[in-house]
């Protein structure tokens, strides 16, 4: 709690809601100040203040009511727009392939939209709450000659369908990317990435994350669900080896443990996206034999290569035991 007793005055607000009782949700009312001036005020005072806040154990939230002609909208967050040399890191960071589809949820003036569409000559979605801040993504994408590359929804971003994104970019708030995380997971096909400027997904840890000056900036690659038990036969030397593995997973992290062969280890295992990498060992003869097999599940099959130490590349083919799925997140 000292941390807010230095001489910010921009953090008075949020200190009045740190002295309501824990548990409590309120409405800060800012009823004279409108979005610009939020954006200015408290910016970077706001978010980082809101960053302290979640590392508290006291829970109160702030919505931001902003009033737009007769309309009060309750947004999530304020518009604090990214800078622009963190917007084109985040979409390096991204790796955009031709054929990707873009979508910022919560796309403020619509700059990371705008970039992506202008550098990488993909088509991209911006969505926000906020009228003004679509009227203003409207000029901003005349003035860059993107009209026929992006597309801009004045939509609450929980109520847009993601199944057709391939990246999606948020600056929202801890508690916000929260709400979202299994929305992603449901809608988004394994190996989207998920890109986050300064919060993060809690237990879903990133793939990858850098710090550029107070800025964080998080990446994630949706995986596939490859929990289970899985069956396959591989042919090693003059026998047919049947394999019965059960692997464990939350989020992207996976634990393979063997059941059948007994002669088998799991050496390694990583999934990135919808792509499998398994090492495993085979004991004969006294020999530990390493068999390398990769490959892509589509359903309950996983179709690929695998390689017997010093032996060529073969087809591999595994399936899935029937309701042996389960939750990853
Ligand atoms: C921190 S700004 C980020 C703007 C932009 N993505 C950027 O990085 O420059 C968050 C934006 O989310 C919008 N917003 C807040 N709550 C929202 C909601 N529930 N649905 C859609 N947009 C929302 C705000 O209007 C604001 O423009």
């Amino acid at each position: 709690m000292r941390a807010f007793k230095v001489a910010q005055p921009h953090l008075f607000f949020l200190l009045n809601i740190l002295k309501k009782p824990p548990g409590k949700k309120l409405v800060y009312q800012l009823p004279h100040i409108n979005i610009s001036e939020i954006a200015v005020k408290f910016q970077p005072p706001f978010l980082e203040a809101v960053k302290i806040m979640e590392k508290l154990p006291c829970k109160s939230t702030a919505i931001i009511e902003t009033v737009r002609g007769n309309k009060i909208l309750n947004l999530d967050v304020p518009f604090v727009p990214t800078p622009l040399e963190i917007v084109n890191e985040m979409l390096e960071m991204t790796h955009i392939r031709p054929g990707d589809r873009l979508y910022d949820l919560g796309c403020g003036d619509g700059r990371i939209v705008i970039t992506a569409a202008k550098k990488y000559n993909i088509d991209c979605i911006g969505v926000d709450l906020d009228p003004r801040r679509i009227q203003e993504c409207r000029i901003n994408t005349l003035k860059a000659s993107v009209s026929d590359k992006v597309t801009f929804l004045q939509s609450d971003l929980f109520d847009v369908d993601l199944r057709e994104a391939s990246i999606v970019s948020i600056y929202l708030l801890s508690n916000i990317n929260l709400k979202l995380r299994s929305k992603l997971f449901n809608e988004l096909r394994p190996g989207s990435r998920v890109i986050s400027h300064d919060f993060n997904m809690d237990r879903w840890l990133a793939d990858k994350s850098v710090s550029r000056g107070n800025h964080s900036l998080f990446l994630w690659t949706i995986p596939a669900n490859m929990s289970g038990n899985w069956r396959w036969t591989l042919p090693f030397f003059s026998e047919n080896l049947k394999f019965n593995i059960e692997i464990k997973q939350h989020f992207q992290k996976a634990h393979a443990s063997i059941i059948t062969p007994e002669n088998a280890l799991v050496k390694a295992l990583s999934i990135c996206g919808d792509l499998i990498r398994l090492k495993l060992q085979i004991i004969s003869n006294r020999h530990r034999v390493p068999v390398h097999l990769s490959g892509n599940i589509t359903g309950d099959k996983i179709k690929g290569r695998f390689r017997i130490s010093g032996m060529n590349y073969e087809n591999w083919y595994a399936s899935r035991e029937k309701n042996s799925k389960t939750n990853i997140i």
